[in-house]
């Protein structure tokens, strides 16, 4: 979504403003714009379509200098919610007065009754954002104390924000807080950053401090104070960012997707290491912190999470059913707190989440919480919120996501699902001989996949041979039905191709009646049981003239018959094979993409990390 980033120190200005917006593209957004400090006065340019045209904007505009002394600015990538993606509603947004300059990721719910108090105070309006209520209000707030005034605009507002905002009679500070939307601040050597998130600063700095909700901090060149939203000094960690920069460049592949599908091998070989003991047959995950005891004593499971994430956790409700016994349902996180579950004394919520930013997510680990169930988070994002007030959870360690669509998040979350469940399993049913033979898959799966990665110019034949069709069936049973509904949703996301994933064994209940010879069907016909019925399946869409692209295990000459065309990946047991079968479609799903001419990294109406409901 959004981006924010500020900066404020001797180096140039503008250089790490642009830097930081295109590190946060990724994110997704159709506008940009950036505010800098010259002379005491505020300069604002705002670009709508890519951060190059800011950036070309920019160059433009200072050229033969700036003509002044300019040490801090904010900039932002927007994507639009409250108005149309146009330059008056691209940040930063001034007050009426120029005084203050403001960028916000958020929405706040009450501007509307805010900007009526404003307007009976002759405040007059440019945009159709929110955003411009809070720094309208922050001018009608202010008597000479910066801190202060926006403290106090902020005990207004309902809703959520992260902001950062400049004001022309105190350069030299940007005030930043947050509410339900992320903001971390870069510790420099005389100079700092802030951005909505670690990429935007990793270039410059790896020292970082993440605010909490309601924390307000005065950041200057030099220093850093944190408040609560009554004014409150309040202390908190410096964290290190394991990340390097060269993570989140291309190095050469044509986009982010291509390079994150090929890194699963290190990716996962990441999430697993050190995890597999066995000498117990078991997965210490040190960070779940949670004893044989609790474990025995967990009448159930609910996982929750959206998107992607929740198709991983759809394979984990296998896996903790199959392997350690444990009553396990998945829910979707946006559902989770307004049908009131059903929670129990001993019940565990586990909430999964690249980003650890998704506001329903967010919202379902705090409701769980408020209803004292164990909470456990699996993110991706080390420091992130939801990682943050889960407290504790298990870090997948894929590495920085940049594509907004999901791959090596995905496979990390259900490697790490496995082990969870291996390690439930081993303390409630599984003896060492059965938890090391899981273990031995766990370790098996880099090279699996490595293997299964030879063979993508065979898969991409196969997606130049279908990328013309525009309506998609996937099919699949048991451990593969997950798998089928992850490569359709990575096939309609980057593909814009409407394709849908099935139960195999539903599709007779009412979706058949679409199948004829222009819609193909991607049957998950995996040498794992369930298969033979898949083979039942797939002559029923045969029978409707649908052409079917099996996805079968290396060797299986029998599919041959059933078939048009076979993608292949390495034998393997049902545990795993979700995890090959889910990299087959990611590739396939880009190959066609990618044959269609998409901007596969930045999907058209999709945004990496979703903070808001
Ligand atoms: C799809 C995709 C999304 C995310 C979803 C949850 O490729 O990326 O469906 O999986 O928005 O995001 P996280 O995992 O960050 O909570």
């Amino acid at each position: 979504m959004c981006g924010i980033v500020g900066y404020i120190g001797e180096h140039n200005v503008e250089d790490a403003l642009i830097n930081g917006l295109k590190r946060l593209e990724y994110r997704g957004y159709d506008s940009a714009g950036m505010s800098l400090l010259i002379n005491d006065k505020i300069e604002t340019v705002k670009k709508i379509g890519k951060t190059q045209n800011l950036h070309d904007a920019v160059t433009k505009k200072y050229s033969g200098g700036k003509g002044g002394v300019c040490t801090t600015g904010i900039a932002h990538t927007r994507w639009a919610t409250h108005g149309m993606p146009t330059e008056e509603n691209a940040h930063p947004h001034l007050d009426m007065n120029g005084n203050f300059a403001l960028v916000h990721n958020g929405i706040i719910e009450n501007y509307k009754n805010l900007k009526d108090k404003l307007v009976s105070h002759g405040y007059t309006f440019k945009s159709g954002t929110d955003t411009e209520v809070i720094v309208n209000l922050i001018d009608y707030l202010y008597e000479k104390d910066f801190f202060k005034a926006v403290a106090a605009a902020l005990k207004e507002l309902h809703g959520t924000f992260g902001i950062a905002v400049i004001s022309k009679r105190h350069p030299g500070n940007i005030v930043v807080a947050r509410r339900g939307s992320p903001i971390v601040v870069g510790l420099g050597t005389n100079e700092m950053l802030v951005g909505s998130d670690v990429s935007a600063l990793v270039a410059y700095t790896r020292r970082v401090i993440y605010l909490n909700d309601d924390d307000i901090a005065m950041v200057k060149k030099d220093d850093v104070q944190i408040y609560n939203i009554d004014e409150v000094p309040v202390t908190r960690e410096t964290a290190l960012v394991d990340w390097d920069p060269g993570e989140i460049e291309k190095s050469g592949y044509k986009h982010f997707m291509l390079k994150e599908i090929e890194e699963q091998p290190d990716s996962v070989r990441n999430s697993i290491r050190g995890r597999i003991d066995f000498k117990t047959g078991t997965a210490i995950l040190q960070g779940l912190n949670i004893t044989p005891k609790e474990v025995s004593g967990t009448t159930d499971i609910t996982i929750t999470a959206c998107g992607t994430s929740y198709i991983a956790g759809l394979v984990g409700e296998y896996y903790f059913e199959d392997l350690a016994d444990i009553p396990t349902e998945v829910a979707q996180a946006a559902e989770f707190r307004y049908r009131n579950p059903i929670l129990k004394p001993n019940s565990l919520v586990v909430a999964i989440s690249q980003s650890g930013e998704t506001a329903d997510t967010l919202a379902a680990v705090r409701e769980a919480a408020g209803k004292g169930a164990s909470v456990v988070s699996l993110c991706n994002v080390v420091g992130s919120t939801i990682a943050r007030e889960a407290g504790r959870g298990v870090y997948l360690h894929a590495g920085p996501e940049i594509s907004v669509a999901s791959t090596k998040a995905f496979t990390c979350q259900v490697a790490v699902l496995l082990m969870m469940a291996l390690k439930f399993g081993r303390i409630n049913r599984l003896s060492i001989d059965a938890g090391n033979l899981i273990a031995d898959e766990i370790e098996s799966i880099p090279e699996m996949i490595s293997k299964l990665l030879k063979t993508k110019s065979e898969i991409e034949k196969i997606a130049e041979k279908y990328a013309a069709a525009e309506d998609f069936f996937y099919i699949g049973r048991g451990y593969m039905y997950p798998a089928a509904l992850e490569g359709a949703l990575k096939l309609k996301e980057i593909s814009y191709i409407h394709a849908e994933g099935y139960h195999a064994a539903e599709l007779k209940h009412g979706p058949i009646a679409l199948l004829d010879e222009k819609v193909p069907v991607v049957a998950l016909a995996n040498d794992i049981p369930g298969k033979d019925k898949v083979i039942g399946n797939i002559q029923e869409c045969r029978a409707r003239k649908s052409p079917v692209i099996a996805v079968a295990t290396e060797g299986d000459e029998e599919i041959k018959e059933y078939v048009e065309d076979i993608i292949r990946v390495p034998k393997t047991s049902k545990y795993i094979a979700p995890i090959l079968t889910v990299i087959a479609l990611q590739l396939f799903a880009y190959y066609i993409a990618d044959k269609r001419g998409r901007d596969i990294d930045k999907p058209r109406n999709l945004a990496k990390s979703v903070t808001v409901e």
